[in-house]
Protein backbone atom coordinates (compact mmCIF):
# COMPACT_ATOMS: atom_id res chain seq x y z
CA UNK A 1 0.00 0.00 0.00
CA UNK A 2 0.87 3.64 -0.45
CA UNK A 3 2.14 6.19 1.80
CA UNK A 4 -1.70 7.84 2.67
CA UNK A 5 -2.21 11.28 4.07
CA UNK A 6 -4.62 11.48 6.87
CA UNK A 7 -8.58 11.83 6.16
CA UNK A 8 -9.06 14.94 4.80
CA UNK A 9 -6.14 16.34 2.70
CA UNK A 10 -6.94 14.94 -0.57
CA UNK A 11 -10.38 16.67 -0.30
CA UNK A 12 -8.48 19.98 -0.16
CA UNK A 13 -9.34 22.07 -3.62
CA UNK A 14 -5.78 23.23 -4.02
CA UNK A 15 -5.72 27.02 -3.37
CA UNK A 16 -5.60 29.15 -6.72
CA UNK A 17 -4.32 32.94 -6.91
CA UNK A 18 -5.36 35.59 -8.91
CA UNK A 19 -4.41 35.60 -12.61
CA UNK A 20 -0.83 37.69 -13.04
CA UNK A 21 -1.01 37.41 -17.23
CA UNK A 22 -2.42 37.36 -19.79
CA UNK A 23 -1.28 35.03 -22.47
CA UNK A 24 0.06 36.61 -25.61
CA UNK A 25 -0.43 40.76 -23.83
CA UNK A 26 2.71 41.91 -22.59
CA UNK A 27 1.43 45.24 -20.60
CA UNK A 28 -1.48 44.07 -18.18
CA UNK A 29 -2.50 45.46 -14.98
CA UNK A 30 -3.24 43.03 -12.12
CA UNK A 31 -6.06 43.88 -10.03
CA UNK A 32 -6.66 40.60 -8.50
CA UNK A 33 -4.88 40.07 -5.79
CA UNK A 34 -5.16 42.95 -3.28
CA UNK A 35 -1.90 44.35 -3.42
CA UNK A 36 -0.92 47.35 -2.72
CA UNK A 37 -0.45 49.88 -5.73
CA UNK A 38 1.95 51.88 -4.22
CA UNK A 39 4.42 49.44 -3.29
CA UNK A 40 6.33 49.10 -0.32
CA UNK A 41 8.56 52.03 1.58
CA UNK A 42 11.38 53.42 0.36
CA UNK A 43 13.05 52.32 3.27
CA UNK A 44 12.52 48.73 2.54
CA UNK A 45 15.22 49.32 -0.29
CA UNK A 46 17.65 49.81 2.52
CA UNK A 47 16.80 47.11 4.23
CA UNK A 48 17.24 44.58 2.03
CA UNK A 49 21.06 45.61 1.85
CA UNK A 50 21.57 45.65 5.33
CA UNK A 51 20.59 41.88 4.87
CA UNK A 52 22.87 41.24 1.76
CA UNK A 53 26.41 40.56 4.70
CA UNK A 54 24.24 38.28 6.47
CA UNK A 55 22.76 35.58 3.57
CA UNK A 56 25.11 33.12 4.67
CA UNK A 57 23.96 32.97 8.28
CA UNK A 58 21.06 31.59 9.91
CA UNK A 59 18.82 34.56 11.46
CA UNK A 60 17.67 35.63 14.81
CA UNK A 61 14.97 32.83 15.24
CA UNK A 62 12.59 34.58 17.27
CA UNK A 63 12.52 37.57 14.89
CA UNK A 64 12.76 39.92 17.95
CA UNK A 65 13.79 42.83 15.75
CA UNK A 66 10.88 42.47 13.64
CA UNK A 67 8.62 41.85 16.66
CA UNK A 68 10.36 45.20 18.78
CA UNK A 69 9.14 47.11 15.52
CA UNK A 70 5.52 45.87 15.58
CA UNK A 71 5.25 46.31 19.48
CA UNK A 72 6.62 50.07 19.29
CA UNK A 73 4.11 51.01 16.15
CA UNK A 74 1.21 48.76 17.92
CA UNK A 75 1.87 49.59 21.29
CA UNK A 76 2.17 45.56 21.88
CA UNK A 77 3.89 43.28 24.26
CA UNK A 78 6.88 41.73 21.74
CA UNK A 79 6.17 38.57 23.74
CA UNK A 80 3.03 38.07 22.56
CA UNK A 81 4.18 38.40 19.03
CA UNK A 82 4.73 35.29 16.54
CA UNK A 83 5.80 36.29 12.66
CA UNK A 84 5.87 34.12 10.06
CA UNK A 85 8.03 33.95 6.95
CA UNK A 86 5.32 32.33 5.04
CA UNK A 87 2.27 35.02 5.34
CA UNK A 88 -0.29 35.56 7.93
CA UNK A 89 -1.46 32.42 5.25
CA UNK A 90 1.31 30.30 7.90
CA UNK A 91 0.00 31.47 11.00
CA UNK A 92 -3.73 30.68 10.34
CA UNK A 93 -2.41 27.47 9.37
CA UNK A 94 -0.03 26.53 12.15
CA UNK A 95 -3.25 27.67 14.41
CA UNK A 96 -5.00 24.95 13.26
CA UNK A 97 -2.21 22.41 13.79
CA UNK A 98 -1.67 23.04 16.95
CA UNK A 99 -5.39 22.68 18.10
CA UNK A 100 -7.30 20.85 15.95
CA UNK A 101 -7.90 17.17 16.73
CA UNK A 102 -9.91 15.08 13.82
CA UNK A 103 -13.54 15.45 13.93
CA UNK A 104 -13.24 18.97 15.55
CA UNK A 105 -15.45 21.53 14.30
CA UNK A 106 -14.54 25.32 12.72
CA UNK A 107 -16.78 27.56 12.24
CA UNK A 108 -16.41 30.37 9.60
CA UNK A 109 -19.05 32.08 7.28
CA UNK A 110 -19.56 30.88 3.81
CA UNK A 111 -17.97 33.34 1.72
CA UNK A 112 -14.85 33.53 4.12
CA UNK A 113 -11.13 33.79 3.04
CA UNK A 114 -10.51 29.66 1.40
CA UNK A 115 -7.36 29.08 3.75
CA UNK A 116 -9.32 28.70 6.96
CA UNK A 117 -11.03 25.62 4.48
CA UNK A 118 -7.87 24.29 3.81
CA UNK A 119 -6.07 24.38 7.47
CA UNK A 120 -9.54 22.70 8.97
CA UNK A 121 -9.43 19.59 6.23
CA UNK A 122 -5.61 19.68 6.89
CA UNK A 123 -6.11 18.35 10.16
CA UNK A 124 -9.01 16.23 9.34
CA UNK A 125 -11.19 18.43 10.98
CA UNK A 126 -14.60 19.77 10.33
CA UNK A 127 -15.78 22.84 8.01
CA UNK A 128 -18.92 24.63 9.01
CA UNK A 129 -19.77 27.47 7.02
CA UNK A 130 -22.15 29.69 8.12
CA UNK A 131 -24.23 31.55 5.28
CA UNK A 132 -23.67 35.46 5.40
CA UNK A 133 -26.10 38.00 5.42
CA UNK A 134 -27.18 39.95 2.26
CA UNK A 135 -28.77 43.01 2.02
CA UNK A 136 -28.74 45.15 -1.40
CA UNK A 137 -25.63 46.82 -0.88
CA UNK A 138 -23.70 44.14 1.27
CA UNK A 139 -23.06 40.27 1.72
CA UNK A 140 -21.79 39.92 6.03
CA UNK A 141 -21.29 38.10 8.25
CA UNK A 142 -24.03 37.03 10.49
CA UNK A 143 -22.85 36.86 14.30
CA UNK A 144 -26.22 35.36 15.46
CA UNK A 145 -25.92 32.58 12.95
CA UNK A 146 -22.50 31.89 13.72
CA UNK A 147 -23.21 31.28 16.67
CA UNK A 148 -25.83 29.16 16.50
CA UNK A 149 -23.51 27.28 14.78
CA UNK A 150 -21.30 26.28 17.61
CA UNK A 151 -21.68 22.89 19.22
CA UNK A 152 -19.49 20.61 21.64
CA UNK A 153 -17.19 19.76 19.18
CA UNK A 154 -16.52 23.11 18.16
CA UNK A 155 -13.07 24.39 18.28
CA UNK A 156 -12.31 27.15 16.15
CA UNK A 157 -13.86 30.03 14.64
CA UNK A 158 -11.88 31.71 11.67
CA UNK A 159 -13.63 35.38 10.87
CA UNK A 160 -11.43 37.76 8.52
CA UNK A 161 -12.25 41.26 9.40
CA UNK A 162 -12.89 42.83 6.51
CA UNK A 163 -13.75 39.84 4.64
CA UNK A 164 -12.14 38.85 1.66
CA UNK A 165 -14.05 39.00 -1.01
CA UNK A 166 -17.12 41.01 -0.14
CA UNK A 167 -14.82 43.59 1.87
CA UNK A 168 -17.53 44.18 5.02
CA UNK A 169 -17.17 44.25 8.54
CA UNK A 170 -18.02 43.32 11.64
CA UNK A 171 -17.78 46.29 14.14
CA UNK A 172 -16.32 46.62 17.56
CA UNK A 173 -19.73 45.45 19.17
CA UNK A 174 -20.41 42.51 17.01
CA UNK A 175 -17.39 40.97 17.44
CA UNK A 176 -17.55 41.45 21.10
CA UNK A 177 -20.51 40.16 20.74
CA UNK A 178 -19.62 36.96 18.57
CA UNK A 179 -16.70 36.45 21.50
CA UNK A 180 -19.00 37.14 24.42
CA UNK A 181 -21.02 34.16 22.69
CA UNK A 182 -18.34 31.59 22.13
CA UNK A 183 -17.42 29.03 24.99
CA UNK A 184 -14.02 29.99 26.48
CA UNK A 185 -12.47 26.40 24.93
CA UNK A 186 -12.98 27.94 21.12
CA UNK A 187 -10.67 29.55 20.20
CA UNK A 188 -11.42 33.09 17.64
CA UNK A 189 -9.38 34.08 14.66
CA UNK A 190 -9.34 37.64 13.56
CA UNK A 191 -7.69 37.88 10.74
CA UNK A 192 -7.37 41.36 10.10
CA UNK A 193 -5.13 41.56 7.04
CA UNK A 194 -7.41 44.27 5.59
CA UNK A 195 -7.35 46.14 8.94
CA UNK A 196 -5.05 48.74 8.17
CA UNK A 197 -7.56 50.11 5.45
CA UNK A 198 -10.25 50.77 7.42
CA UNK A 199 -11.31 54.21 8.67
CA UNK A 200 -14.35 53.77 10.78
CA UNK A 201 -14.33 54.74 13.77
CA UNK A 202 -16.18 51.76 15.29
CA UNK A 203 -14.01 49.40 13.93
CA UNK A 204 -11.59 47.46 16.48
CA UNK A 205 -8.90 45.33 14.34
CA UNK A 206 -8.81 42.97 17.17
CA UNK A 207 -5.74 44.29 19.57
CA UNK A 208 -8.29 44.94 22.40
CA UNK A 209 -9.88 41.56 22.33
CA UNK A 210 -6.39 39.97 22.55
CA UNK A 211 -5.29 41.92 25.40
CA UNK A 212 -8.55 41.05 27.58
CA UNK A 213 -9.42 37.45 26.46
CA UNK A 214 -7.17 34.20 26.75
CA UNK A 215 -9.14 32.62 23.51
CA UNK A 216 -8.44 35.54 20.80
CA UNK A 217 -6.39 35.56 18.49
CA UNK A 218 -5.50 38.71 15.98
CA UNK A 219 -3.66 37.78 12.30
CA UNK A 220 -2.12 40.84 10.15
CA UNK A 221 0.16 41.19 7.23
CA UNK A 222 2.79 42.83 5.24
CA UNK A 223 1.03 41.70 2.04
CA UNK A 224 -1.89 44.18 1.62
CA UNK A 225 -0.90 47.88 2.75
CA UNK A 226 2.34 47.86 3.11
CA UNK A 227 3.44 46.48 0.01
CA UNK A 228 5.29 43.62 0.69
CA UNK A 229 3.27 40.82 -0.97
CA UNK A 230 6.50 39.48 -2.25
CA UNK A 231 8.00 38.89 1.01
CA UNK A 232 5.95 37.02 2.59
CA UNK A 233 6.07 38.47 6.44
CA UNK A 234 2.68 37.80 8.94
CA UNK A 235 2.35 38.16 12.35
CA UNK A 236 -0.19 37.40 15.12
CA UNK A 237 -0.59 39.19 17.73
CA UNK A 238 -2.27 36.38 20.94
CA UNK A 239 -2.25 35.39 24.33
CA UNK A 240 1.42 34.41 25.88
CA UNK A 241 -0.35 30.68 25.84
CA UNK A 242 -1.04 30.61 22.45
CA UNK A 243 2.31 32.02 21.36
CA UNK A 244 3.69 29.14 23.67
CA UNK A 245 2.17 26.51 21.72
CA UNK A 246 2.55 28.05 18.20
CA UNK A 247 6.85 28.56 19.24
CA UNK A 248 6.86 25.27 19.55
CA UNK A 249 5.62 24.12 16.27
CA UNK A 250 6.78 26.81 13.98
CA UNK A 251 9.74 26.20 11.70
CA UNK A 252 13.29 27.57 14.17
CA UNK A 253 13.81 29.81 11.42
CA UNK A 254 10.78 31.18 10.29
CA UNK A 255 11.47 34.70 9.66
CA UNK A 256 14.63 35.13 7.17
CA UNK A 257 16.79 38.08 8.36
CA UNK A 258 15.46 39.63 5.31
CA UNK A 259 11.84 39.68 6.26
CA UNK A 260 12.56 40.88 9.80
CA UNK A 261 14.39 43.97 8.70
CA UNK A 262 12.05 44.40 5.62
CA UNK A 263 9.16 44.27 7.84
CA UNK A 264 10.31 46.19 10.76
CA UNK A 265 11.57 49.35 8.28
CA UNK A 266 7.75 49.19 6.36
CA UNK A 267 6.07 49.51 9.46
CA UNK A 268 8.14 52.37 10.90
CA UNK A 269 7.72 54.46 8.32
CA UNK A 270 3.88 55.85 8.79
CA UNK A 271 4.37 58.56 5.79
CA UNK A 272 4.03 55.89 3.69
CA UNK A 273 1.31 53.64 5.42
CA UNK A 274 -0.93 57.14 5.40
CA UNK A 275 -0.21 57.58 1.80
CA UNK A 276 -1.12 54.10 1.03
CA UNK A 277 -4.73 55.28 3.19
CA UNK A 278 -5.04 58.31 1.73
CA UNK A 279 -4.72 56.53 -1.93
CA UNK A 280 -7.36 53.92 -0.78
CA UNK A 281 -9.82 56.74 0.80
CA UNK A 282 -9.38 58.42 -2.47
CA UNK A 283 -9.65 55.85 -5.04
CA UNK A 284 -12.56 53.51 -3.09
CA UNK A 285 -14.89 55.14 -3.23
CA UNK A 286 -15.08 56.72 -6.96
CA UNK A 287 -14.46 53.17 -8.28
CA UNK A 288 -17.61 51.97 -6.53
CA UNK A 289 -19.69 55.44 -7.72
CA UNK A 290 -18.42 54.97 -11.15
CA UNK A 291 -18.99 51.05 -11.70
CA UNK A 292 -22.59 51.29 -9.88
CA UNK A 293 -23.05 53.86 -12.66
CA UNK A 294 -23.16 51.37 -15.41
CA UNK A 295 -25.73 49.55 -13.37
CA UNK A 296 -23.82 46.96 -11.75
CA UNK A 297 -24.09 46.22 -8.25
CA UNK A 298 -20.77 46.79 -6.01
CA UNK A 299 -20.54 46.22 -2.50
CA UNK A 300 -19.95 48.35 -0.03
CA UNK A 301 -16.16 47.86 0.89
CA UNK A 302 -14.08 48.95 3.51
CA UNK A 303 -10.94 47.37 2.71
CA UNK A 304 -8.54 47.95 -0.69
CA UNK A 305 -11.10 46.27 -2.97
CA UNK A 306 -14.48 45.93 -4.53
CA UNK A 307 -16.89 42.85 -5.45
CA UNK A 308 -18.98 43.38 -8.43
CA UNK A 309 -21.89 41.42 -8.89
CA UNK A 310 -22.83 40.27 -13.18
CA UNK A 311 -26.32 39.12 -14.38
CA UNK A 312 -26.30 35.68 -13.59
CA UNK A 313 -26.79 35.49 -17.51
CA UNK A 314 -27.43 36.82 -20.92
CA UNK A 315 -24.45 38.92 -22.78
CA UNK A 316 -22.93 40.44 -19.15
CA UNK A 317 -21.80 37.80 -17.34
CA UNK A 318 -19.10 37.38 -15.05
CA UNK A 319 -16.93 35.61 -17.17
CA UNK A 320 -18.17 37.73 -20.07
CA UNK A 321 -16.47 40.81 -18.14
CA UNK A 322 -13.88 39.30 -16.93
CA UNK A 323 -12.67 38.46 -20.62
CA UNK A 324 -13.47 41.50 -21.79
CA UNK A 325 -11.14 43.04 -19.39
CA UNK A 326 -8.65 40.77 -19.64
CA UNK A 327 -8.72 41.66 -23.43
CA UNK A 328 -8.15 45.03 -22.92
CA UNK A 329 -4.96 44.74 -20.20
CA UNK A 330 -6.33 44.38 -17.12
CA UNK A 331 -6.85 41.55 -14.39
CA UNK A 332 -9.57 41.11 -12.03
CA UNK A 333 -10.45 38.11 -10.08
CA UNK A 334 -13.39 35.62 -10.58
CA UNK A 335 -14.50 33.97 -7.11
CA UNK A 336 -16.58 31.34 -7.80
CA UNK A 337 -14.16 29.45 -5.59
CA UNK A 338 -15.47 31.57 -2.78
CA UNK A 339 -19.15 31.24 -3.52
CA UNK A 340 -19.81 34.04 -5.41
CA UNK A 341 -19.72 32.47 -9.31
CA UNK A 342 -21.37 35.49 -10.63
CA UNK A 343 -18.99 38.21 -9.26
CA UNK A 344 -15.79 40.20 -9.87
CA UNK A 345 -12.95 41.23 -7.39
CA UNK A 346 -11.23 44.44 -7.99
CA UNK A 347 -8.39 45.51 -6.10
CA UNK A 348 -7.81 49.40 -5.98
CA UNK A 349 -5.17 49.81 -8.23
CA UNK A 350 -2.93 53.01 -9.52
CA UNK A 351 -4.94 56.00 -10.81
CA UNK A 352 -4.47 54.76 -14.37
CA UNK A 353 -5.17 51.01 -13.44
CA UNK A 354 -8.37 52.41 -11.81
CA UNK A 355 -9.60 55.13 -14.67
CA UNK A 356 -8.50 52.14 -17.68
CA UNK A 357 -10.30 49.20 -14.99
CA UNK A 358 -14.15 51.28 -15.10
CA UNK A 359 -13.88 52.49 -18.80
CA UNK A 360 -13.15 48.96 -19.91
CA UNK A 361 -16.51 48.08 -17.39
CA UNK A 362 -18.26 51.03 -19.04
CA UNK A 363 -17.43 49.64 -22.63
CA UNK A 364 -18.24 46.09 -21.66
CA UNK A 365 -21.91 47.33 -20.46
CA UNK A 366 -22.67 49.09 -23.25
CA UNK A 367 -21.42 47.05 -26.24
C1 LIG B 1 -8.45 37.64 4.41
C2 LIG B 1 -7.04 37.30 4.10
N1 LIG B 1 -6.29 36.78 5.07
C3 LIG B 1 -5.01 36.43 4.86
C4 LIG B 1 -4.43 36.60 3.63
C5 LIG B 1 -3.05 36.08 3.41
O1 LIG B 1 -2.10 37.02 3.53
P1 LIG B 1 -0.55 36.65 3.55
O2 LIG B 1 0.00 37.22 2.31
O3 LIG B 1 -0.06 37.33 4.80
O4 LIG B 1 -0.38 35.17 3.65
C6 LIG B 1 -5.16 37.14 2.58
C7 LIG B 1 -4.56 37.28 1.24
O5 LIG B 1 -5.19 37.38 0.23
C8 LIG B 1 -6.51 37.49 2.82
O6 LIG B 1 -7.27 37.98 1.85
Amino acid sequence: MNPTPKPGILDISPYVGGRAAVPGMAKVFKLSSNESPLGPSPAVLAALEAARPSLSLYPEGSAALLREAIGEVYHLDPARIVTSGDGSDALLTMLANAYLQPGDEVVFSEHAFLVYKIATQANSAVPVMVPEKTTNQTIKVDVEAMLAAVTAKTRMVYIANPNNPTGSCLNRDEMARLHAGLPENVLLVIDSAYGEYVTAKDYEAGIALVSKFDNVVMTRTFSKLYGLAGLRIGWMYAPARVCNVINRIRGPFNTALIQQLAGAAAIRDREHFWKAVEHNNTWLPWITAEIRKTGLRVDDSVANFVLIHFPVDGEKTAAKADTFLMQGGVILRGVASYGLPDCLRMTVGTEEQNRLAVKLLQQFMVA
